[in-house]
């Protein structure tokens, strides 16, 4: 059984999954696509909301004051050797399960299985805490046009008992306050219906929307720039190295997405190429932004300021900065403008993440780890339909009544083990299969895997003791899951006993 458990599944046979007629996706997408849909899922609520976290801190973390620019830094870097382990993989099993399925090549199916149930927590949990975050944007960016959504039908019940007098003013059925969240669930219905009319129409959509946020943190730095008050920096991190350390791990979640690239492997032209490209060139873009958007933001607002604000209200950060700017002329608009990127960028980071986990759920069930339903392509919009519709059906149900605190920092945690993983991948596939034709080399193996594993590592010992519990609940279910279902119906391990007997 240990050996079924570690059995790997070769690279070739895995290539060779996605060449079957049946369970075949489109190839659509150029280069330039791959960058857009990069940055599309990297740029979003990690900058438009948890920056204001990562910098003052909350109840169980200290903030990183103006050293949030080294935060951002030293994720930047951390993320840079997990992007050249995966961009290496993603060139050589240009396979749309992306760290499940080079888990799968390397460290067996239990390990795969694992990832493959992890990477839920990165892509559909991560994106629930997302949706929750852009009904809180698009409340009120629509409020600025005198338009008001109620709240008992805009926020998650737990959120709603903290608020005082509001389930007092909702609606009752039989003697229980209704509550829920429609606009988050709303959102993640349109962009399920995209998705399932197409893949080409999808990463259309996302480039209009790539755009439009690249010009609006554009804005936010250009306008910004002129109200920094180099004395704001000063002390430079008022919570030593712990607060650094803190931040890091929280504006994580800011740059999870470049990997999410790799899920569209199989509707890329030429991955080979394509993939590299992709993953490196969207994450040295955002990392750029990220750096001058956290310098601007720490400038305009003393720390002290924005401990107290964020600690009495629940305040949008970068709108925040616009208001304590000051501005004398066109206010409004400026604050009005960035409200509709941030609306716009979680729109899009929604829209790569939905596109993303119904193609890991694909490549599972292609492999017999899950129903083979879940492998149905759509007989004329060529998208995997089943698990489309199904993962939006649960992100939406789940973000109309979630809150979106302790999925931010699950969402970190779950991502940061699978790096960890494809990093390890590397280091034993090239001992395994050194001449293994590999289109994009990482450099320095093992030194990078090892640095990348390490800072993940780094990274995961700044989240609060809570999300490992949590952590570990979710792994335990999977493991459950796997034991009374994918274990028996394996393909590889059907395959095997057929070679057997
Ligand atoms: N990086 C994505 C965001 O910040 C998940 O929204």
């Amino acid at each position: 059984m240990l050996k079924q458990l570690f059995r790997t599944k070769s690279l070739d046979a895995l290539v060779g999954e996605g060449e079957n007629p049946e369970h075949q996706l489109k190839r659509a997408l150029g280069s330039f696509d791959v960058v857009m849909l990069g940055i599309g899922a990297i740029i979003g609520a990690g900058i438009f909301a948890t920056i204001g976290t990562a910098a003052a801190g909350d109840a169980m973390r200290p903030g990183a004051g103006p050293a949030l620019m080294l935060s951002f830094v030293l994720t930047g870097i951390a993320c840079g050797f997990a992007a050249l382990c995966y961009a290496e993989f993603a060139s050589m099993v240009p396979i749309s399960g992306s760290a499940y399925t080079y888990s799968y090549g390397t460290l067996g199916e239990l390990v795969a299985w694992i990832i493959g149930w992890d990477l839920i927590i990165e892509y559909a949990v991560g994106n629930v805490a997302v949706a929750i975050s852009w009904a809180n944007y698009f409340k009120t960016f629509v409020a600025g046009f005198g338009i008001i959504i109620p709240d008992w039908m805009s926020i998650d019940y737990r959120t709603a008992a903290k608020i005082p007098g509001l389930l007092e003013h909702a609606p009752h059925f039989f003697g229980v306050p209704i509550v829920f969240n429609l606009p988050a669930f709303s959102i993640v219905a349109l962009i399920t219906i995209v998705l399932v009319i197409g893949i080409r129409e999808s990463a259309r959509l996302n480039t209009i929307m790539v755009l439009i946020k690249l010009a609006v943190l554009g804005v936010f730095v250009w306008i910004g720039f002129h109200y920094v008050k180099p004395a704001n920096w000063t002390p430079f991190a008022p919570n030593g190295w712990s607060g650094i350390q803190a931040g890091a791990a929280v504006v994580f979640f800011a740059y999870i997405g470049f990997d999410a690239v790799s899920t569209v492997a199989e509707e890329v032209r030429n991955p080979k190429r394509d993939m590299p490209i992709g993953i490196i060139g969207s994450l040295i873009v955002c990392t750029i932004i990220y750096i001058l958007v956290a310098g601007v933001f720490t400038g305009i607002i003393p720390y002290k300021a924005l401990v107290h604000t964020l600690a009495t209200s629940q305040a949008e950060p970068l709108t925040l900065a616009m208001q304590y700017a000051n501005i004398e002329k066109y206010s409004n608009l400026i604050i009005g403008i960035i409200a509709f990127g941030s609306v716009i960028a979680h729109t899009a980071v929604l829209l790569v993440f939905q596109l993303g986990q119904p193609r890991i759920f694909f490549s599972m069930a292609r492999d017999g780890l899950l129903p083979q339903s879940f492998a149905k392509v759509h007989p004329k919009f060529k998208t995997p339909h089943v698990t489309t519709i199904l993962t939006g059906l649960v992100v939406g149900v789940c973000a109309m009544f979630t809150t979106i605190d302790e999925m931010v920092d699950l969402t970190n945690i779950g991502t940061l083990f699978a790096f960890i993983l494809v990093c390890a991948g590397i280091i034993i596939l090239r001992r395994r299969e050194p001449n293994r034709p590999r289109a994009f080399k990482t450099p320095w193996v093992p030194f990078i895997p090892i640095l990348g594993i390490i800072s993940c590592i780094y990274l995961i010992l700044g989240l609060p003791w809570i999300t490992y519990i949590r952590f570990a609940v979710w792994l335990l279910v999977g493991m459950v899951v796997y034991f009374s279902y994918g274990y028996k119906k394996s393909r590889l391990r059907k395959e095997n006993e057929g070679m057997n007997a």
